[in-house]
Parts: C-alpha cells; structure tokens; sequence
C-alpha cells in the first residue's frame, strides 16, 4: 500500500485534519490489528465479575476469544480459549462457574487454573507427550488497576500502570465512589453493533461539541422535566467543562453534571423522595474524602478514554464501554454498568435507569449516537474527492483553556493512533 500521510497536524496554522481513507480503507485495519490492537492493553473485565473461584466469563478481545476466570486458588487469569490439542473453543458458555473446561471435540480437560488434567486415552501417545506442556495458554500480558483488567498480546508492553499514566487518576474517582473502594459490575451487558468505523466511537465518546444539535430530542426532554439546560448562544454544551490529555493517546473531558449523576447528585431527576438519601451519601464522601474531593466526585460528569477502545462514562450512570473492528465499516460494542458494591436497592435501581434509558442502545443517547456515526461512515464513502476531516477545534487555544467542546481530546486520540501506525 502506498505510504499516504494520514494527519495534517500544523500547530502554526491551528490545523488538524485526519484523512479520511483511514476510516474506510480495509488495508488501514489490518495494519490497526497488527500495530494497535496487538500492542496496546487492551480491556478484559471487572474483578466483580470474577469473584468466587471457578467464576469466568468468555470474551472477545482484540481478536481473539479470551477465558476471563479465577481458579480455585484464587488467582484471576486470561486464557486463550483455544485447546491445546487442535484448537476448538474450550469453553462455548458466555459466562458461568467451573471446576474444568472440557473441550467437546475430543474430550481433553483442563481445571480452571489452566492445567490439563485429563486426555482420553493417553496411552496412545508417546514417551514425549507431556501434559504439563498442554495446558491452557494465559496471554502474553495480563494485570490490573484497581481491580480493572487489561491484556496485552504483545510481550514487550510498557507496565499497564505506565502505560494507564494520567488515566489513573480518573479511575480512581470512579473507585472514591465506593464508600468500601469495592465497585461491581451490575448483571446485564448491552450488545450492539454499528456500521462505522470503530474510531469514530472513540471519537464520539469524547466529543461535547456534538451534544446539543445531535442529542436535541433529550436536552428537550430535560428542559420539558424542568432540569436546568440553559442553552447557550451557539447551541453549544449547557455547562461548559474542559478536555484533557492524559498521556499515551488517552484523554477525557469534565463538565459540570446537570442532569444528576450517581451518589449525591440525582436530584433533580430522580425527585424529592430520595433526599434524605442522596444528603446522606454526601455527607459519608464529604467525611471520607474531604469537602474538595467529594464536590469532584459528586458534581462532576467525566467521559475518560482510555486508547484505544475502553469509554468510561462517569456521567448519570457508571459505564464500561469496549468496542472492536469486525471491519472497518463495523464495529461491536458491549457495555456494562458499574456502581458501589454495597449501594442501596434504590441507588441501584436509578444507575440501571440511567444506564438503560441514556446510555443503552434504546435509549436517549446511543440510538442518536449510532445514527451520527452511521451516517458520517456514508458520507465519508466521498472520501477520494473530499479527502480530508477538519478536528482543529481549539487549537489555536493552550491545552489548560480547552473546553470540552473543543477538539484537543480528539486529537490526542488521533496523535497515537498516527504514532502507532507511522512507527515501523
Ligand atoms: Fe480439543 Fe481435540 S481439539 S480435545
Ligand atoms: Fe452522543
């Protein structure tokens, strides 16, 4: 394939366009497979998820078919799923609890700590058949923040504590919401699919200046319920925040929340009853956490990035988003919500509320959302005549005034992803 410039980055002029062939060319993806999603750390899953021994999940990541599980001697581990003996699935469940994965096609056993335990009739094989050597394949990489679980299939990875670098700091506040610090994946995934590119999702995710005009319908809703969406000239954000780079292509934006968010600001959706509950929720951040800290966790919204593919919406709801490329014109995406382990019955029942009626593929948000994306991926077909995307939002801006309207989070996004996809 010829070698295009995919980024005009131009600091002098306040330019950056991103050529567009990148989201519609199959060669782009296979060159994103190899250079991106085989190199970075990439999300696996919650440690909730796993938490009694013989738990697993099955999962898609990167690519490859993944067992997420905990032996029975307590550690938690990634395996391909993939026997050792002519490569079937061992596991065929979403998710459940298991002493042994046994593989259909031929019966070979494997216990949940990996090791291969059984092979029907084994003595056909020779003197050199050793079974220590056959157990299940852990991935290359394999760690975790602050119970968050990534992978990484390439060997030579930076430490994922080096690699996270300032997105940390955005994780821990998800986790100071947690009066115990233990958070919980909520049963329930949502699944869905989009024709577009995956890297718009990264994009989108991110992106406040698309707020007002695409999501019209809810902002109307909002205002209809008497929430506070005072509508700024320009249709832009109703409050405004800022973006940031996080190091690594990661970044996030912040904004002042209003349309209530989890533990101490549900109000005013969620109506008068919960008040006694949601002040004391305030006072147990405020007391833990001190009155700066807990202003931050209460009454800000975040949107985090973590490159390429792991959305964390610390908005009305806590959510986990993971996407992947099936081609470059569509992508799957699985989402879970994630609250406080101990939250009360009603806590819990308005994070799903929210997560299943703004976050969810039916709900106020995301159907607006796929339909942006969807049609940006159909215009985009233009890309041989119309070559170039504008991003430069901002930028003539310092990176400490961006606004979350502005475009510099993109742009770290598209920074690394150039980097990766330039570096030989
Ligand atoms: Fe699994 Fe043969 S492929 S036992
Ligand atoms: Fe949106």
């Amino acid at each position: 394939m010829e070698a295009r410039q995919y980024i005009i980055d131009d600091s002098d002029k306040g330019m950056f366009k991103v050529h567009r062939s990148v989201l519609v060319q199959p060669e782009i993806l296979t060159q994103e497979r190899k250079k991106i999603f085989d190199r970075c750390w990439l999300y696996v899953g919650h440690v909730s998820e796993v938490k009694q021994p013989g738990d697993f999940k099955t999962r898609n990541v990167g690519g490859r078919p993944i067992i997420f599980t905990r032996g029975s001697d307590g550690e938690v581990r990634a395996f391909l799923n993939s026997c050792t003996h002519r490569g079937t699935l061992v596991c065929r469940e979403r998710q459940g609890n298991a002493k042994s994965f046994q593989c259909f096609y031929h019966a070979w056993t494997f216990n949940n700590c990996g090791e291969l335990v059984a092979v029907p009739g084994q003595d056909a094989y020779g003197q050199n058949f050793d079974k220590r050597e056959l157990g299940l394949r852990s991935v290359p990489r394999f760690d975790h923040y602050k119970g968050f679980y990534f992978l990484s299939f390439d060997k030579s990875a930076v430490s994922l504590d080096e690699y996270l670098a300032g997105a940390k700091e955005y994780l821990d506040l998800i986790v100071d919401q947690s009066p115990t610090g233990e958070l919980q994946i909520i049963q329930g995934t949502q699944e869905y699919d989009m024709l577009g590119n995956w890297k718009l999702l990264s994009e989108n995710s991110f992106d406040d200046y698309h707020v007002a005009p695409t999501h019209i319908t809810y902002l109307e809703y909002l205002k209809d319920s008497g929430v506070d969406v005072s509508m700024p000239k320009g249709l832009l954000m109703p409050k405004h925040g800022f973006g940031k780079s996080l190091g690594n292509g990661h970044a996030m934006i912040e904004n002042e929340t209003y349309r209530g968010r989890p533990i101490a600001r549900w109000m005013p959706m969620y109506g008068e009853e919960a008040k006694e509950e949601i002040a004391q929720i305030r006072r147990e951040l405020t007391q833990r956490l001190g009155e700066q800290r807990a202003m931050r966790v209460a009454e800000t919204n975040r949107n985090l990035l973590i490159f390429p593919n792991l959305v964390i919406n610390d908005g009305s709801s806590v959510t986990v988003r993971t996407y992947f490329p099936v081609t470059e014109k569509h992508m799957k995406i699985t989402a879970w919500a994630i609250g406080p382990t101990d939250e009360s019955p009603r806590a819990r029942a308005r994070r799903l509320d929210s997560f299943l009626t703004f976050y969810g593929p039916g709900g106020f948000a995301t159907p607006d959302d796929v339909e942006a994306l969807e049609v940006v991926q159909q215009g985009i077909a233009t890309w041989q005549e119309l070559e170039w995307s504008d991003l430069s939002r901002g930028m003539m801006k310092k990176d400490e005034d961006q606004l979350n309207t502005d475009e510099l989070h993109l742009r770290t996004f598209w920074r690394r992803w150039n980097e990766l996809m330039t570096k030989e």
